[in-house]
């Protein structure tokens, strides 16, 4: 009987697929097999030889079940390995876990944006993030050594050109392009050298608008924000206007959101005010529309800087502004399929 199981070694030994292996379990344990036989001759065993005859058999049977098992995960593994490194590289029938991303909650915003201003008839502009002191000072009314400039520190570059502190910056290159009358709107990245807290960031993004022709006033500059921010929104939004400084327009305002935060009761991401500054805006100031070459005797117009990282804010209630530019998946992975 031991030669069978070193028989059975050799064979195996010699097998290379599942299918051969799969041939030998039968020839050695299948219905006829050479070890199933065994089991014939005891039954014409007298008694006393039965007991110890039966138990070598099952002895002889389990080394062979095992030997054969052993081989099978061998050979298994082998011809996985061979198919893997063949033709069948790529196993389509893995299942497919593809994580799909999503668009950060910024630019669906500023997706709304731009639809709901073209459709009333404005362009969207794109202007670059470095730009002169001329750009982003001169020709809004702010000559060096204004205060105002104070308020916008920024990154100054070796050219002499500044990362943009604000996107009015395009104001004067958008007239002189279009000349009047004129509606334009032009988000863009900004940047300033100053502090971060909840409602502050270094890096962030505006959306300025214009628009210039005969007889531009106020109630036109009222009449746009309020349809903005009630299609941004889609619900009730209390806001306020108060008067506001800035040199490039005259007058100017502030324009606040009661903070959808905390529902003006005051929390961290307004500051403890109830109200956040969202949209500053005014009238353009005669000296920008003279400086863009367009007749302040006889056109006027509105400009506003949209805050669109605190529109996101109040849009989806986001607590910290800074968590807009952390790339973090965990607080993205909340926008998918849009919100
Ligand atoms: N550019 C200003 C800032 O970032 C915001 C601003 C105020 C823009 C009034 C405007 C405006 O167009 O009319 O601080």
């Amino acid at each position: 009987m031991e030669e069978l199981i070193s028989k059975l070694h050799a064979v195996l030994g010699a097998a290379n697929t599942v299918q051969e292996v799969e041939a030998i379990r039968v020839n050695f344990l299948g219905r006829n097999g050479s070890i199933t036989l065994l089991f014939e001759k005891l039954k014409s065993l007298p008694n006393e030889e039965k007991k110890a005859y039966g138990a070598h058999i099952n002895s002889v049977k389990q080394q062979a079940e095992k030997l054969i098992s052993e081989s099978l995960a061998t050979v298994s593994e082998k011809e996985l390995i061979s198919k893997l490194n063949a033709a069948e590289a790529v196993d389509l029938s893995t299942p497919a876990s593809v994580e799909l991303g999503s668009f950060h909650p910024r630019s669906l915003v500023l997706k709304d944006l731009e639809e709901i201003f073209e459709s009333m008839g404005f362009y969207v502009e794109d202007y670059s993030e470095t730009v002169t002191d001329y750009d982003c000072f001169e020709s809004l009314n702010i000559p060096a050594h204004h205060p105002a400039r104070d308020m916008q520190d920024t990154f100054y570059l070796n050219n002499g050109q500044v990362l943009k502190t604000h996107t009015s910056a395009a104001q004067n290159h958008i007239m002189r392009k279009y000349g009047v009358p004129v509606k334009a709107i032009f988000p863009g990245r900004c940047f300033r050298a100053e502090a971060t807290d909840a409602k502050h960031e270094t890096t962030f993004y505006q959306m300025e608008g214009i628009m210039v022709d005969e007889g531009i006033s106020i109630s036109n500059l009222i009449y746009f924000m309020k349809t903005m921010l009630s299609e941004v929104f889609k619900t009730d939004i209390k806001v306020r206007l108060r008067p506001g400084f800035f040199p490039f327009v005259e007058p100017g305002f502030e324009l606040d959101i009661a903070c959808t935060i905390c529902g003006g009761g005051g929390c961290q991401s307004c500051g403890n005010a109830g109200w956040l500054e969202l949209c500053p805006c005014g009238m353009i100031h005669p000296a920008v529309l003279k400086e863009a070459g367009i007749d302040p005797e006889k056109y006027s117009g509105f400009a506003f800087g949209l805050g669109v990282d605190r529109l996101v804010m109040m849009r989806y209630k986001c607590k910290d502004i800074r968590d807009l530019n952390k790339g973090n998946l965990k607080f993205l992975s909340q926008f998918k399929g849009g919100a």
